[in-house]
Formats: C-alpha cells, structure tokens, sequence
C-alpha cells in the first residue's frame, strides 16, 4: 500500500519535472519600463530607468510616426503607415503583437518602444522583490538572461540585421557601449 503511495508521488513529482516550460513562458505579461523603473532607478541600483529613457530604444516606437518613416514603409510597398505595420513594429516596439489582454498590465505602454522586457522578458512572475532578489527564482520565473558576450550580441541582432531598412552594420562592442546598465560594483 505504502509503496504504491510511493510510486504515485514520483509519478506526479516526475510530471512536474518534465512539463514543458515553454508552454508556461507565454504565460508572462508585461508589466512596463515604469514598473521596473521603480526600484531600478537608484544609483544604487545603476539608475538603468534613466540610462534606457536617454537611449534611442525609448524612441524606437516614435521614430514609426515620422514621415522618414512612413516614406521607408511607402517604399517598400505597405499598405498602412508605419506606426501600424507590423513588419515595423517587430523590430521597434514590445508588446504590440499580443491578443490577450491579461497579458499587458495596466501601466504597459507601447509606446516605450524597445522596453526593459524586450530584452529582460515579460516581467509580470519575476517583479517582486522577494523574486527579483533570488537570481534563480527570477529566471525560473521568466528573467532572461546570458551566458556571455557572445549571446548577448546574437540577441542584439535578432534586430540589428539586414532586415532593418535602415541597416548598415551592427558593431556590438560600441554598441553595447551606448546602452549598457550596469548594476555599480561595491
Ligand atoms: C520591487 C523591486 C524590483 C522591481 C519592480 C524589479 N526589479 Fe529587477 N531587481 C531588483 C533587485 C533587488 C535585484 C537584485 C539586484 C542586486 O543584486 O543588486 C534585481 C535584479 C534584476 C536584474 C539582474 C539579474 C541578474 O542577476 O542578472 C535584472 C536584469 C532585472 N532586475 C530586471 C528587471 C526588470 C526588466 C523589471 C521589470 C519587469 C524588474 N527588474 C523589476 C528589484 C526589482
Ligand atoms: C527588439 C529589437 C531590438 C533589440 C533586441 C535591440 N535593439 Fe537596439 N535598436 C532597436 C531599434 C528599433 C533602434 C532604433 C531606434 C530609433 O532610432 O528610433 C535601436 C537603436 C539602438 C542604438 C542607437 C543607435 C545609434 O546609432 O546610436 C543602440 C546603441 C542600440 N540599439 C544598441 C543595442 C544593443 C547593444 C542591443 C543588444 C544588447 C540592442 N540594441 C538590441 C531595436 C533593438
Ligand atoms: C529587423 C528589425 C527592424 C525592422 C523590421 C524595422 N526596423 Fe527600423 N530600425 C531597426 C534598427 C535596429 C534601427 C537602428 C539602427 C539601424 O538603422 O539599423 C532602426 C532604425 C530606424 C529608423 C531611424 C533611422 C535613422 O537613421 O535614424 C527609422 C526611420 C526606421 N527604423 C523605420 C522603420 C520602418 C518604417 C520599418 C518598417 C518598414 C522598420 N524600421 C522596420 C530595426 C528594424
Ligand atoms: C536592448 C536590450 C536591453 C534593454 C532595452 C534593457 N536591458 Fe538591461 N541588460 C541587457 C543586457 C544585455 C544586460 C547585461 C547582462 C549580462 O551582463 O549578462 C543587461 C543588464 C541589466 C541588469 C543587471 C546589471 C548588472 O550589472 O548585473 C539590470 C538590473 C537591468 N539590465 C535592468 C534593466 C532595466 C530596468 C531596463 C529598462 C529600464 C533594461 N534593463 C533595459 C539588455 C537590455
């Protein structure tokens, strides 16, 4: 009796174990650069709320409503402006693409462009504190993160390719120059 009890519980823990974690990970909503900008806003914390707002990433979605804009979508012979086309939207903002209305928190704004999430992952399982602090439970709970620089330029390039109408080469070391937030040592 007791062994069969036994075999049941492994079964379930197994179970566990082996679901696949990709179905849960499109479960993450997103939460907005203002959510994570309240406690990553200190220079303590490396003020990454300022550095990302100062960086061309916060613009991205507002770059889409200028008339260079428009003119590149015209070109390439889409039908609506380039605010509208998802083929710009891809590469210039978070969000826009999501059905599920649960998804997107209340303070989300697409505007913000290329966000904090964007990169980091939806945020809405790994933004409180008690998570945030404990680097496995946030990865566990959809933080992305790198093993090294290598990866980190391959991510920079899911965008920065010859896909970008406006592309002309991507240097990831001056890149990452520009935008890089780190968390200040000590
Ligand atoms: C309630 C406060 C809080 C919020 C909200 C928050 N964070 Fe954090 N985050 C932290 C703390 C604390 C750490 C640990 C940093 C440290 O060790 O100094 C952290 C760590 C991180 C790290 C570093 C992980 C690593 O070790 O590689 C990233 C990246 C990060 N947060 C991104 C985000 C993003 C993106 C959001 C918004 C979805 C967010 N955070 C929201 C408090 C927060
Ligand atoms: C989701 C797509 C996306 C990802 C991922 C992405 N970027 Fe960007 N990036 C953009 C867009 C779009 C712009 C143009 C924004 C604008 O000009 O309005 C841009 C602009 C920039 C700029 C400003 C360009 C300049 O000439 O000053 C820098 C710097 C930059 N990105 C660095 C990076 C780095 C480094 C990474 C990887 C860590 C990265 N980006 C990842 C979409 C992305
Ligand atoms: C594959 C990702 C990607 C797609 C798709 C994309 N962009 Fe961009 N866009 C970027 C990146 C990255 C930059 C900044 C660096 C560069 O020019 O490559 C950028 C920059 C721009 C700029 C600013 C150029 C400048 O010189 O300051 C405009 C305008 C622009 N994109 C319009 C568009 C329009 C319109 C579309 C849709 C027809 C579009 N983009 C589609 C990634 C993309
Ligand atoms: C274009 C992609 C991109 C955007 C946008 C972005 N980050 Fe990051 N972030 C990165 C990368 C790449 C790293 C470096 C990770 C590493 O070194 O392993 C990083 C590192 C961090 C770290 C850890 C720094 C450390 O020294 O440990 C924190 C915290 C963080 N980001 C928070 C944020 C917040 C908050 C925002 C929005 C306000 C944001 N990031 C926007 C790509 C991005």
């Amino acid at each position: 009796m007791l062994k069969r009890f036994f075999i049941v519980i492994s079964l379930v823990v197994f179970a566990y174990l082996v679901m696949p974690t990709d179905l849960s990970a499109q479960q993450y909503g997103f939460e907005g650069t203002q959510v994570c900008g309240t406690c990553h806003k200190t220079e303590k914390q490396g003020q990454q709320l300022k550095i990302w707002s100062e960086s061309k990433h916060a613009s991205a979605y507002k770059t889409l409503m200028t008339e260079a804009a428009d003119k590149i979508a015209k070109e390439k012979g889409l039908a609506k402006k380039a605010v509208e086309s998802p083929e710009c939207l891809k590469c210039h903002a978070s969000g826009h693409d999501v059905a599920d209305a649960k998804l997107i928190g209340a303070k989300f704004k697409v505007e913000d462009g290329v966000q904090c999430e964007t990169c980091h992952g939806a945020g809405s399982a790994y933004k409180s504190l008690k998570v945030m602090k404990v680097r496995e439970d946030a990865i566990k709970n959809g933080l992305i993160v790198w093993k090294d620089k290598a990866e980190i330029e391959s991510k920079c390039k899911t965008c920065h390719n010859e896909q970008s109408p406006t592309f002309k080469e991507f240097k990831f070391e001056e890149m990452w120059a520009k935008i890089a937030h780190p968390v200040p040592k000590g």
